[in-house]
């Protein structure tokens, strides 16, 4: 296959630009939010990047372009790709799957079928672009054939894929009908990376499990053929994380502050304020932390208006059934704990179901009394990061839940089993009557944590781990 020019190409689902069609036909492009995109931009425009993903709209065909240094290349989905890769495979078989089968997977064999196609069609475009000897940088659940089809498009380039979502014990694993042909997809990196050391493991004994290949520590042994050596995979954790600079400085901001004690206002200056911020998803817990919290309100150790929550569900995945479902669920739970404690004038739960950005979020972490992450299971959670980030102030408290990435680092959150609603609620109570020195001590040393692994170390870390592996046949190309 011919090579490209691009010395490192990042490859996912997601562009790192939205792209609007105008009325008359024509596209522009604004650059996506986030931090992936933040951390790879600056390695892009100095390298010569490009980056390969879906551009989100059925159908839409466009040529590569330059953005901001970046070299787009847009993968085309048809509308029943869409449904069968995207709302199909990867979020109604594997993020079920990944994330404890909190609702069950469902396994459909045009579904695998649609994920393998549109999994070659992201490879090709990757080969297409990488120069010879460069480097591909596979993300996330959606994209898990990748790496090996890629190697044998370009067997001269440097191949490294992250996991941005949990990886399951293999009891759980073993479930999925293609089990065997994602662990080679993901074999064919020289670097898999994923959130917290038990995805590692859990992917390293699932290989051990379902495969004879040789696995010692981190590394997994591809045996030579012919004249070709054996060939090294590593896996390993690398926890993601924000730009925990630009969001503490956000934060610091006059305008944040200002909007901040504005919306304490807004909401009729109660005494503690609450904050649930997620994308409307099973694994956020929003129905165990609703729960907990009308319990108080019912046992009267909270009352409105002195006490009030704010949930931002962003909306997420809204074709999708299970979304769907627990949407109408949530809505109904809103409406009742309203309907039973709020006042005129006075909810006890104000629910968005909106995005913000990034300066209303800033100005919500700021106004927050006590964050409330309670994910059943979630890969690493960044808004528990961005809390911390936005609390230059020392104020607020954070009750994380234990089956989160961010827990590991976070040791000073207050953690919780959101299935333990009893020690939920008491660990909520905890938050709300915390002693404002210990309060501090422990914001001061998640501070320091956030602040010192930014995602930028992350990248860096990674990027450094995949340079360090053995070079593959360059002389193929
Ligand atoms: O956490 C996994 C992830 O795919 C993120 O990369 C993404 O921001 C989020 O879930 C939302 O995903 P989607 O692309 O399906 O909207």
């Amino acid at each position: 296959m011919p090579a490209g020019e691009y010395e490192f190409v990042v490859v996912a689902n997601r562009l790192p630009v939205d792209i609007t069609v105008e009325d008359d036909g024509t596209l522009s492009w604004e650059r996506s939010p986030g931090g992936l995109v933040t951390a790879l931009a600056p390695i892009m425009q100095k390298n010569g990047g490009a980056w390969v993903g879906w551009s989100g709209k059925a159908g839409l065909e466009h040529e590569p372009f330059d953005a901001e240094g970046i070299h787009v290349s847009p993968v085309t989905l048809s509308a029943q790709e869409i449904a069968e890769y995207y709302e199909g495979f990867s979020n109604g078989t594997l993020w079920p799957l990944y994330h404890d089968v909190i609702v069950p997977p469902e396994f459909h064999r045009n579904w695998w079928n649609a994920y393998v196609a549109v999994n070659r069609r992201f490879a090709a475009a990757a080969a297409e672009a990488v120069a010879p000897g460069g480097t591909v940088w596979v993300h996330d659940y959606q994209l898990q054939l990748v790496p090996s089809v890629l190697r044998l498009l370009r067997p001269d380039v440097k191949i490294g894929f992250f996991n941005h979502i949990p990886f399951p014990p293999v009891e759980i694993f073993a479930q999925l009908p293609w089990r065997r042909q994602v662990v080679d997809g993901l074999l064919g990196a020289d670097l898999v990376g994923f959130q917290r050391p038990g995805d590692a493991s859990n992917f390293l004994r699932a290989v051990r499990r379902l495969t004879d290949l040789q696995v010692r520590g981190p590394q997994v042994t591809i045996p030579g053929r012919w004249t070709r050596p054996d060939r090294q995979v590593r896996a390993q954790a690398f926890p993601i994380s924000i730009d925990s600079t630009a969001f503490d400085e956000l934060a610091r901001t006059p305008d944040v502050i200002a909007r901040a004690k504005q919306i304490r206002k807004e909401l009729g200056s109660p005494e503690i304020l609450l904050l649930g911020v997620d994308r409307l998803d099973y694994t956020k817990g929003i129905r165990h932390r609703l729960k907990a919290f009308g319990e108080l309100l019912e046992d009267g150790q909270l009352r409105v208006p002195e006490a009030t929550l704010v949930q931002v569900a962003s909306p997420s995945r809204e074709r999708v059934e299970q979304y769907q479902m627990l949407r109408d669920e949530v809505e109904v739970t809103v409406g009742r704990i309203n309907g039973d404690f709020g006042t005129l004038g006075r909810a006890a739960v104000h629910y968005m179901h909106h995005s913000y950005p990034a300066t209303e979020m800033a100005a919500l972490y700021l106004a927050a009394d006590v964050m409330l992450v309670t994910s059943l299971r979630d890969g690493m959670n960044l808004v528990a990061k961005e809390y911390v980030a936005a609390r230059s102030d020392l104020g607020g408290a954070l009750v994380l839940s234990e089956f989160t990435g961010a827990a590991d680092e976070l040791t000073q959150a207050l953690q919780i089993n959101p299935h333990d609603i009893a020690g939920t609620k008491a660990t909520i109570m905890r938050a709300i009557t915390m002693d404002a020195r210990e309060g501090r001590r422990r914001m001061r040393s998640m501070r320091r944590r956030v602040l010192q692994h930014d995602v930028q170390r992350w990248a860096d870390d990674f990027l450094g781990y995949l340079a360090m592996s053995v070079p593959s046949e360059r002389e193929t190309v």
